[in-house]
């Protein structure tokens, strides 16, 4: 049987969480994925899932499809997570917090600096997904507003409105609808009217292009050989990333608390 290597990279969480996995555990995964495949078609007759038929598995999980990645074990238990310094950078997030999305992201950005994208909107790839590690429902939004204090207005504008665009395809500027998503939300699945109306408001915006671009940059299919380093986008960062001096979380910022709750997801309350 043929393997949709998206789809199953997909139904892991992305490239980063199949990379974090065990050998054992990525057979096992795997092994599962063709068994659920399998019977999906079958039951299907070779066709991919339909919305309501995507909307039946909800009960079949013990967590919500839209939980962040620090709330729910790829396999097995959550593992303890490691301490953070007293005033956390940015870089600190990345190299102690963002361990699911870091990958998919450096991926992203190290390809818009090829396609010589504006550095406003490099940086704005290289942090499109990470409030994915708290909440992955409407992940552009949240990780816009997480960054909002500390980047330029486009590259958060970029970040809040590639999740609306990516149901969107843009033949002119290289951006078909993601095969992946007709696996995530089924076949015939149509953006909820929200959606449509932001894609609307932003296709006639002057800043288009920014969001657009991330899209074009938000690749599903990894290259396993190329694995930028944070190390790439020091300059970006440094130019462009304004970082509190008491730390992310602890700068009486709106959205310091979101930045405590990613620090420490352990808190009961
Ligand atoms: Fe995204
Ligand atoms: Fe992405």
């Amino acid at each position: 049987m043929e393997i949709d290597r998206n789809a199953f990279l997909a139904s892991q969480g992305g490239a980063s969480s199949v990379d974090q996995m065990s050998p054992e555990a990525k057979a096992d995964a795997m092994e599962d994925f063709m068994m659920q495949q399998l019977n999906t078609r079958q039951a299907n007759q070779g066709r991919l899932p339909v919305a309501s038929e995507i909307e039946a598995q909800i009960e079949t999980r013990s967590y919500r499809r839209g939980a962040g990645n620090l709330f729910v074990a790829a396999e097995g238990n959550v593992r303890r997570l490691p301490p953070m310094p007293g005033k956390p950078t940015l870089v600190d997030f990345f190299r102690l917090r963002f361990s699911v999305t870091s990958n998919h992201v450096l991926q992203s950005a190290h390809l818009a600096v090829k396609n010589n994208v504006p550095e406003e909107i490099v940086l704005a790839c290289l942090l499109h997904d990470v409030a994915q590690e708290l909440i992955k429902v409407d992940h552009g939004w949240w990780s816009a507003q997480l960054f909002e204090p500390y980047v330029p207005e486009q590259t958060t504008f970029a970040i809040r409105y590639h999740q609306a665009l990516r149901f969107y395809a843009d033949e002119a500027h290289g951006y078909e609808y993601p095969v992946l998503y007709r696996y995530l939300f089924g076949e015939d699945y149509q953006p909820e009217s929200y959606i449509e109306a932001t894609y609307k408001m932003v296709r006639n915006h002057k800043w288009y292009l920014g969001p657009r671009m991330v899209t074009v940059n938000d690749l599903y299919a990894f290259d396993p050989d190329v694995n930028p380093s944070l190390d790439e986008f020091a300059g970006i960062i440094g130019r462009h990333f304004k970082q509190p001096k008491e730390g992310l979380g602890y700068d009486n910022s709106p959205v310091a608390h979101m930045w405590r709750s990613i620090a420490r997801p352990d808190m009961p309350l």
